[in-house]
């Protein structure tokens, strides 16, 4: 099967799983596992931050961020097609009780003076505007780069108005490699960054947050009180730490994939599609000659595996696709809509 479902569909491969096999381990929750520390101390110094935090997952990276930097009626500002918002289960009113109050981006992109109008005034009736969230790259958006010059005009906005910064950089990694400005660079902008290595570095589980010293204490707490604390974790960083090590650099690659992807599907009668706004491993096309949901079908019939929805389909790239899976999902998409 040719999986474009996902960029978290990736299996490790043999060396990846070696590192693992092989990593040496102690009880994280004790407080020592050497692994999960030298994944941690990397990311971090990858990221230009102080400390860094091993999670399961990303959206346990963003909700512990959410509940670090606010308190129950607090009001969060983010984009409304943001992953926050629309998939993590409804955790920010959950889990730490705060408003979201969303900004209609462009391609989950907005602006400093979006941020300025939706700041709410000193005002008793009012709930206190504390955080404002940022996705890069942004998912729903089509895996949208946020432009360096953008993300600091937001953050200049955030700051005038004294509220912190969280990055929901979930796919920073593919950010960095599509924009040439590293990680850091999109980093230094924010209060906590969230990363992910189970998606296009092919990790098959963990994330991380990363912060300042004292906000890293604070969130290993939230850690622990949401059931995140893990005891011989570095089994799993060690998967982490070689997808850091050796799968970032290869991205570049999935971002050509998915160009070549969406260029040959915006050929293809009955296929909507615009490939200039495909920037990294995202290609989201509508489909007019059929209905998308028996497209899917009829493409898993001939191996390729895509998701989809609401007139819209999603194909990601990633480690486990070759130029060659692009060129065979493309002459079947071909061949199913000509017939
Ligand atoms: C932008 C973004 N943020 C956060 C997450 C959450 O990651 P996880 O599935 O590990 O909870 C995802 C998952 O796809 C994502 O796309």
């Amino acid at each position: 099967m040719i999986d474009l479902r996902s960029d978290t569909v990736t299996k490790p491969s043999k060396a990846m799983r070696q590192a693992m096999a092989s990593a040496e381990v102690d009880d994280d929750v004790l407080g020592h596992d050497p692994t999960v520390e030298k994944l941690e101390q990397r990311t971090a110094d990858i990221l230009g931050k102080d400390a860094a935090l091993f999670v399961p997952s990303g959206t346990m990276a963003n909700q512990v961020a959410l509940k670090t930097h606010t308190v129950p009626g607090d009001e969060v500002i983010m984009e409304a097609q943001c992953h926050m918002y629309w998939y993590e289960v409804g955790a920010p009113a959950a889990i730490s009780g705060v408003m979201c109050r969303l900004i209609e981006g462009n391609g989950g992109l907005f602006t400093g003076d979006d941020v300025r109008s939706a700041v709410r005034p000193a005002d008793v009736h009012f709930p206190r505007t504390t955080l404002v969230c940022v996705e890069d790259t942004h998912n729903r958006g089509g895996g949208t780069v946020w432009p360096i010059e953008q993300i600091a005009d937001v953050a200049a906005a955030a700051r005038g108005a004294g509220l912190k910064l969280h990055l929901d950089g979930a796919r920073l990694w593919n950010a960095a490699v599509a924009s040439g400005v590293n990680e850091a660079a999109h980093a230094r902008y924010f209060d906590s960054v969230a990363v992910c290595y189970s998606k296009a570095l092919g990790a098959p589980v963990g994330s991380a947050l990363a912060g300042d010293v004292d906000f890293i204490a604070e969130a290993k707490r939230f850690r622990k009180m949401f059931g995140g604390g893990m005891r011989q974790a570095g089994i799993i960083a060690a998967g982490a730490l070689y997808g850091l090590e050796n799968n970032r650099d290869r991205l570049a690659e999935d971002h050509a994939n998915a160009k070549a992807l969406a260029e040959g599907l915006a050929e293809i009668d009955g296929i909507e599609i615009d490939p200039a706004a495909v920037e990294t491993n995202l290609v989201y096309f509508r489909v007019t000659a059929m209905p998308a949901g028996q497209l899917v079908e009829r493409l898993a019939d001939e191996g390729v595996a895509l998701l989809g929805g609401n007139g819209s389909l999603r194909a990601v790239t990633s480690l486990m696709v070759t130029r060659a899976d692009i060129e065979h999902t493309l002459r079947a998409t071909a061949t199913i809509l000509k017939g």
